[in-house]
């Protein structure tokens, strides 16, 4: 068991690998916060008596001057609003009669095996019982009814917990949630830096880190998506902590629309940090009966530092989010036909991509948009899902395309229409929009109304028609546009704050149809680029489209930052014609993520094919240490080097592969690389000139580096096998 209950101290001490977070049912019925961090063992923290000193009158406490315990000042593992903690809170209900006063105390909790999932949601899971437990925390709020239960799960050989929660009306009135966190922790410090990764189109996951001061330091999604400006991530790391050392607090949420997380440090020097959806664009109507869940949120703790955090969630996102065939399964290499012919292509031009492809040793041919309705350019057809028959025959291609022995892929916008289709002039109310309100247009599409069961079923049908049609082996489901005019003619005005999730609630029930329907059908995420790069999708498809910019350079801080949370194995890169580098810098590059091209095949040069046919090759030989090894980010863009390096180790630590790039031209200079997460007794042979050095040597004194090619925009690989 990975939880305890200490019945006489009234105090739960969770285990999560070498993690605890340690609780208690405190004052007044008050759950408070003890310890979250390294594993300790103890359940009596009785000297918490004594945590804040006495405080005065602007501290409110439920038993005048007598006890030190004030709302205010403990740290309140998931607090109410309105009745005494002016910090930010978990929870905040309008009650029937108008008042926002909330006020949840403990009154029950049980502890189970294993891990339930979350209605509706997409959510980690345990792959036994034995692999985790659960505890989960009744408390109440009597004046509302209110019965809120928090459901903490610790993985028992991992340091990861989660914590999401539900509540229920068991009150006689209907009550309206405006404010529902999947999450509330507490430090006992302050001295700490948030990391988050910010972005925008085209340069998705910057890495950002900032001290923390007195004042609430928060990331924030309005799009109804997570977006590309925030990924919905944010780190914590101890003063003086780094790449491979520390402290470090990992908060990572399961969900893909709006949000809110962030951290406020208190005048007692405290931090809390809280995760859940935007309250801004969130309420929701309960009535007596009724529940409502939420998402849920990734807790990692280390000591080891912002690398040992990320090979933690990369391990754990891996085998406990991932789902499907190709979960295991070797992933096909792929060729798209976007940035080789966008919309301008038919069945035989797609044929001779497919032809070229097979000969270079590409696995998988994937059709992006243009083959539906009469989409010729972005202004028409999204939502007429039948196929545009002027330009393909779909079942001919097809089988042309898996008589070359190439697997088949398609693309998809679901969650979208053109005003310019058949299915807007059959149903104009079905997108978002206002009445008599001017709407938005991006890139000339609206969205549709995914909170109206019709609409998501009658997407489910028009896709099942053609996916049913012939054996479509990838469906890649984009999503260029983020949702304004948020109006649903289908809801009552006093259920409108509910859109905005139940647009998510919509996507995450057509995306269940689709992959519960067609489990074989390798489903990869896009949002013009990594617009929607979040443990929610990953839930659905293993992998997603990183960025629409497929420059190597650019894509450095890109990989390296979506690395700080998301596996490799998630991360959709693919070497394309863009300028700026030769083929081989591309291929260095994209090999880090799942490896595809982008590029018309018809038009390469024998040289080109040659290296193609060299990476093609590489795929294969570091398929498996990429896809289940650890990563270090030996030098991070972030740095501001002129270089940057990562490297993978395999499991059994037989095996490495650095990579390095060249940003900018780096004249005459000594370059010895430390290696890390070898194992120092072993001896490796290296790829450059096979000699043999110990694992000790490599990593604490480093391989000298300094004749590689160090040119503006250089790259090379060097594999280590063990001896
Ligand atoms: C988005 C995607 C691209 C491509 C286009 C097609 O921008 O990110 O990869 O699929 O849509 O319209």
């Amino acid at each position: 068991m990975s939880i305890i209950y200490n019945e006489s101290t009234r105090t739960f001490n969770l285990t999560a690998g070498d993690s605890s977070l340690c609780i208690g049912v405190f004052s007044h019925e008050y759950l408070v916060t003890y310890h979250y961090g390294k594993k300790i063992p103890d359940t009596d923290f009785s000297s918490y008596e004594y945590y804040s000193p006495r405080t005065a009158s602007f501290n409110p406490t439920r038993d005048g001057s007598t006890n030190c315990f004030t709302m205010d000042t403990y740290p309140l593992e998931y607090p109410s609003f309105g009745t005494g903690d002016y910090r930010r809170t978990g929870i905040r209900i309008r009650a029937a009669e108008g008042n926002t006063a909330t006020d949840f105390r403990y009154s029950s909790h049980r502890i189970y095996k294993g891990k339930p999932s979350i209605p509706g949601l997409p959510a980690t899971y345990a792959n036994t019982d034995d692999e985790a437990d659960t505890l989960e925390i009744t408390m109440t709020d009597t004046v509302t009814g209110g019965e809120l239960c928090l459901v903490y799960t610790a993985f028992n050989s991992i340091n990861a917990i989660t914590k999401s929660a539900y509540l229920k009306n068991c009150g006689s009135k209907p009550f309206v949630i405006e404010d529902f966190c999947s999450s509330v922790t507490n430090l006992s410090s302050c001295d700490f830096s948030m990391i988050n990764l910010y972005g925008k189109h085209n340069s998705e996951r910057n890495f950002s880190k900032n001290p923390l001061t007195h004042n609430r330091q928060s990331i924030i999604s309005r799009r109804g998506a997570s977006g590309h400006e925030q990924n919905p991530f944010i780190a914590l790391v101890r003063d003086g902590s780094t790449e491979e050392t520390g402290d470090t607090y990992g908060f990572s949420f399961v969900y893909s629309g709006s949000y809110e997380m962030g951290c406020d440090v208190d005048y007692y020097d405290s931090t809390r940090i809280t995760v859940g959806f935007n309250p801004e664009q969130f309420s929701w109507l309960l009535s007596p009966g009724e529940v409502f869940y939420t998402p849920e949120t990734v807790h990692v703790y280390t000591d080891k530092g912002l690398g040992e955090m990320s090979r933690i969630y990369h391990r754990f996102y891996s085998s406990n989010l991932i789902r499907g065939r190709y979960k295991t399964e070797k992933r096909p290499l792929l060729i798209n036909s976007w940035e080789a012919a966008y919309f301008d292509f038919d069945e035989e031009k797609l044929v001779s991509f497919a032809r070229e492809a097979k000969d270079l040793g590409i696995e998988m041919l994937v059709m992006d948009d243009g083959w539906f309705g009469h989409r010729d350019n972005d202004r028409s057809s999204l939502g007429d899902w039948f196929v545009y028959e002027s330009k393909i025959n779909l079942q001919s291609l097809v089988r042309r395309v898996h008589g070359l022995g190439l697997k088949f892929g398609i693309w998809y916008e679901p969650e979208m229409i053109s005003e310019d289709s058949l299915l807007y002039k059959a149903h104009p109310g079905w997108c978002l929009h206002v009445d008599g309100r001017e709407h938005c247009e991006c890139r000339h599409q609206y969205v549709l109304d995914m909170s109206r069961p019709e609409v998501v079923d009658n997407i489910f049908e028009q896709m099942c028609s053609v996916l049913s049609s012939c054996e479509i082996d990838y469906l890649k489901w984009d999503f260029n546009r983020n949702l304004t005019e948020v109006g649903s003619t289908a809801l009552s005005p006093e259920r409108h704050g509910e859109l905005y999730h139940r647009f998510m609630l919509g996507t995450y029930d057509l995306m269940d149809r689709i992959t519960t329907a067609y489990p074989h059908i390798l489903l990869e995420n896009c949002s013009g680029g990594g617009g929607r790069f979040d443990p929610g999708m990953l839930y659905y498809s293993p992998q997603i489209w990183a960025s629409d910019n497929t420059d190597p350079i650019e894509r450095l801080a890109i990989q390296f930052g979506t690395s700080i949370c998301y596996p490799a194995s998630s991360m959709g890169a693919h070497v394309s014609f863009c300028q700026r580098t030769g083929f081989d810098v591309k291929g260095d590059v994209a090999l880090w993520g799942t490896f595809g091209y982008e590029l018309d095949p018809t038009r390469l040069t024998e040289a080109d094919k040659a290296l193609i046919k060299e990476q093609v090759a590489d795929y294969h030989r570091y398929y498996d240490l990429i896809r289940y090894g650890d990563l270090y980010r030996l030098i991070p863009p972030w740095d501001g080097e002129r270089r940057v390096a990562w490297e993978f180790v395999s499991p059994d630590r037989s095996k490495a592969l650095i990579t390095t790039v060249t940003t900018r031209y780096v004249t005459m200079e000594r370059f010895f690389l430390r290696l890390r997460g070898l194992d120092p007794n072993k001896s490796y042979r290296n790829s450059i000139d096979g000699k043999i050095f110990s694992g000790a040597f490599l990593m604490y004194s480093g391989l000298n580096l300094s004749f590689m090619p160090c040119g503006d925009m250089q790259s090379y690989k060097v594999y280590f096998e063990e001896v």
